[in-house]
């Protein structure tokens, strides 16, 4: 029997938009050879809708604010289904030295600038909310931004989407016209160029997973740190994991350098020192889907196939606006004003669509 809505990812972002589509009464299979074994089972979590609100980036920051937006009533809807791991203790901007402050602070002055929550704290005022950061540490931000635990996510996502009916199909689809539905929504990550010939391309992250010693981690905000010229991020869950992030380079390998394990833990510990006494769980590889634009692709891209992809950085923040997105576009055949303006058809030569 052909189904309404075929879904090709089972990411987080894959899950999403078949959970929304099989609550508007779609009928909906999600096809994953390894389903939640993409970007979204090595992303850090960071809902950062304020820091990494870029220059020169007003749309993408306009969507990414209305989905952090959207995030705690989505995580409460998904609590029936599994912790999502939503925790909204805040970030901290740490910055080591006078170059590190003052690239640091030419960012959250921008993004206080657009009326995000950024508030400027001296060195006192940062060690006084989180006694682990190093004495170094010249001064920073603290950030409205809030963390998810993709892995616990992706999971709360797949059970949802079945308990309202999704069908999990464990194939690897090589061609769209390999499915049969009324719809097939494409949400491959990276997988999305060769099944559509959209500009998504691999961008190859290093990322850890350290364990605290003892119980929860000796800090709760999510801390972003610039330490002598190096970025690093560090995001402490309650149930003892820290992961610390990431590397960025434009490779389609999935070899952890040295190099990247070696910068990561010199900068996460410069910042944070007790981390080198935390265990070392994991070492991760993933691809962000990247786009020329650094903005995702959402919308009809032809007859019968609606992408959404190449959401880079942001996939676990911008989840839920774009499920939200993607069944109302198949349900009313309306695209929504946020999604509008990051159409497949910037990518296509008459700026229609193909
Ligand atoms: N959003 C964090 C990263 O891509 O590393």
């Amino acid at each position: 029997m052909t189904d309404d809505v075929a879904v090709v990812g089972g990411g987080a972002i894959g899950f999403a938009v078949a959970w929304r589509c099989a609550q508007r009464g779609m009928r909906v299979a999600v096809y994953d050879p390894a389903p939640g074994s993409g970007a979204s089972s090595v992303a850090a979590g960071m809902l950062a809708s304020v820091s990494e609100a870029y220059f020169g980036e007003p749309e993408l920051t306009a969507l990414m604010v209305a989905s952090a937006g959207l995030w705690p009533a989505f995580a409460k809807e998904l609590a029936a289904f599994g912790d999502v791991g939503y925790r909204t203790d805040g970030t901290l901007v740490a910055a080591l030295t006078a170059d590190d402050a003052a690239a640091a602070a030419r960012l959250w002055r921008y993004q206080a600038s657009l009326g995000l929550p950024a508030e400027e704290l001296s060195a006192e005022q940062m060690r006084e909310a989180e006694p682990v950061l190093h004495p170094r540490v010249r001064r920073g931000a603290r950030l409205g931004d809030h963390q998810a635990d993709s892995r616990r996510l992706v999971a709360a996502l797949r059970t949802a989407a079945e308990a309202a009916g999704v069908r999990v199909v464990a194939q690897r689809v090589d061609s769209l016209s390999e499915v049969d539905a009324s719809v097939t929504v494409v949400a491959a990550g990276t997988a999305s160029a060769g099944l559509t010939g959209l500009p998504v391309r691999p961008v190859k992250g290093e990322l850890l997973r350290l364990r605290a010693p003892e119980g929860e981690p000796g800090f709760r905000h999510v801390i972003r740190g610039y330490a002598d010229g190096r970025r690093v991020y560090v995001v402490p869950r309650t149930d003892g994991e820290v992961v610390v992030g990431a590397t960025e380079q434009e490779r389609t390998d999935v070899v952890p350098t040295a190099g990247g394990v070696l910068d990561l833990l010199r900068a996460a510990t410069d910042l944070v020192p007790e981390l080198s006494e935390y265990a070392l769980a994991e070492v991760g590889v993933g691809h962000r889907p990247g786009t020329p634009d650094n903005a995702p692709i959402v919308g009809t891209w032809r007859d019968g196939v609606v992408v959404a992809t190449g959401h880079y950085r942001h996939g676990i923040l911008l989840t839920p606006v774009t499920a939200d997105a993607v069944a109302e576009l198949i349900a009313t055949g309306e695209v929504p004003r946020v999604v509008a303006p990051f159409s497949p058809s910037r990518f296509t030569e008459e700026g229609e669509q193909v």
